[in-house]
Formats: C-alpha cells, structure tokens, sequence
C-alpha cells in the first residue's frame, strides 16, 4: 500500500495534507488535555509502591488509546482496535506461525473495519470521518486512505512506547534526573528530547538522495544510499519532504 512514509511528493505532499489537522503541531497541541486524561486514568490503575509493568500497563496502552481518539474508533470498537493495533505493530517481528496467522488475520479485520469507515464517506468523528470525506471528493483513492491510516496507526504507536520507556529508563538510571524533574516541570521537554537523542525509538530508515544535497556539511551524492537515524519531534512537522525517497 502506498503511504506517505514511503512516497516522494506530489503523493507525499496530498497524503501529508489529510493527517496535517490532528497530527500537525497545533492539532497535537489540541489532543493535550484528551491525551493528560487518557495517561492520568492509566496511571491511576497502576500500584502506588513496588513494581509495576511500565510497558504492558501504561506506555503501549497509552498511544493505543490516543489513535483510538485521533481516528474516531467507536467506544465499542475500542477493545477490538487495542487488539488490531498491537497485530499492526507485530508485523514487523519474527512471529510464530501461530502468531503470525492471529497477526495477518487482525490486519485483514482491521484493513476491512477502515474501509468500511472511509466507505461511510465523512460520517462520525475523527480522522477517519476526513479520510471518508477525501474518498468521496476523489482527493485520494481508497488504497491510499487505508495506506495513511495504516501507516498512522504503525507509527503513532512502537515509536511512542519505546520513547516513554526510554525516558522511564533514563530517569531510573541517571543519578539526580528523577529529582530534578520533580522539582522543575519545564526540564521534562528536555528530557524527552535527550532520550530521543541518546536512545532513538526508531533507529535507521533507508533513504536514497534523488539529487545532490548536503547534510551536515559532507555532500551526499545522487542515488547514494544513505540512512537517518534522527527522530523528529512527536508532532508532524511543516509539509515538504525535503529531496530524499525511501530504497
Ligand atoms: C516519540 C515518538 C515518535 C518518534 C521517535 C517518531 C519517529 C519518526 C521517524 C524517525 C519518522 C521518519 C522520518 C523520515 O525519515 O522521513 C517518522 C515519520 C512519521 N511518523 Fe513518527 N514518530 C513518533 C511518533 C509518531 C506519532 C505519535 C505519530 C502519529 C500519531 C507518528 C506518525 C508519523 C507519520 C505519519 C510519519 C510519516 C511522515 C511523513 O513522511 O510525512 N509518529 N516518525
């Protein structure tokens, strides 16, 4: 399926403007006070003392919960939607063949469950809704709808659990971090954009320079592979993909 994770413009360029709403830096700005709930209510489920299972209980539950609410899935899909997202994240590791046949089965149900919502054509919330009203004026092809939202809900989740269990991790082993962020709230951006640095949740993406460009003061040549491990900040960044294609 073509996604915008993989597309040169003009394709990149239409793709990028159908998530651009809530998932450009002002509609993440609008999800905050949604996304306080959803952590708050999880946090409260976990035990005050002695251990907990941070990335079971809280950091992959999390972004779940957070697409379910960006894309508009029903409050009775919920549970169906946790199951599917977890399949579209396994797809991507070694499974077992018994695995392997609940993950490919889940994404078919989820691939149906999407196109049936942007067959709706706009009805209902979220992002499907405006997904469903670009099929009906023929902005995208349903293909690349389900390629968009697919692909948003791949990247909407591993990428976030592993960032917060970094951070978790860092703070549990940097003398003094812990502290420090409890006692001064405005360190905790920094923080997050530290862990990115240090333990990148996305670790390398193939690109292939479709002209000459230079990065960080070194030339890289046409169609030289070259690969980036720079994560961007969690919200989409302005339109415009920059003279690089996936390969
Ligand atoms: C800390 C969390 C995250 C990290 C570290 C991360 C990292 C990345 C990276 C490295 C890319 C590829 C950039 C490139 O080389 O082209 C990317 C692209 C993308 N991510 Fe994330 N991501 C995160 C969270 C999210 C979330 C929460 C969503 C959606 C809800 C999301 C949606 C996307 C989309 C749609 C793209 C493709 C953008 C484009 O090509 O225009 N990501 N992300």
């Amino acid at each position: 399926m073509p996604t915008l994770l993989f597309e040169d413009d003009p394709a990149h360029r239409r793709q990028r403007g159908l998530v651009q709403g809530p998932l450009g830096a002002e509609g993440v700005r609008r999800l905050e006070p949604e996304i306080a709930a959803i952590a708050g209510r999880l946090s409260a489920a976990l035990p005050e003392r002695g251990e907990l299972e941070l990335v079971a209980d809280f950091a992959t539950p999390l972004p779940i919960a957070v697409l379910a609410h960006v894309l508009g899935i029903a409050d009775g899909d919920a549970e169906r939607f946790r199951r599917w997202s977890q399949s579209v994240v396994d797809l991507g590791a070694p499974l077992g063949e018994d695995r392997g046949v609940a993950v490919a089965e889940d994404y078919v149900a989820l691939q149906r469950h999407l196109a049936g919502r942007i067959r709706e054509g706009g009805a209902g919330e979220g992002l499907l809704a405006s997904l469903g009203a670009a099929a009906c004026d023929r902005t995208a092809t349903l293909p690349e709808l389900l390629g968009v939202a697919t692909q948003v809900i791949a990247a909407g989740n591993d990428p976030t659990t592993a960032a917060l269990a970094s951070l978790v991790h860092r703070i549990a082993i940097e003398p003094g971090l812990q502290p420090a962020l409890r006692s001064d709230r405005s360190l905790i951006d920094a923080a997050l954009d530290e862990t990115l640095r240090l333990d990148s949740p996305v670790a390398m993406f193939r690109r292939r320079a479709t002209r000459d460009v230079e990065l960080r003061g070194g030339a890289s040549r046409r169609a030289r592979r070259s690969r980036s491990s720079t994560p961007p900040r969690t919200a989409i960044p302005p339109s415009g993909t920059g003279p690089t294609s996936s390969g």
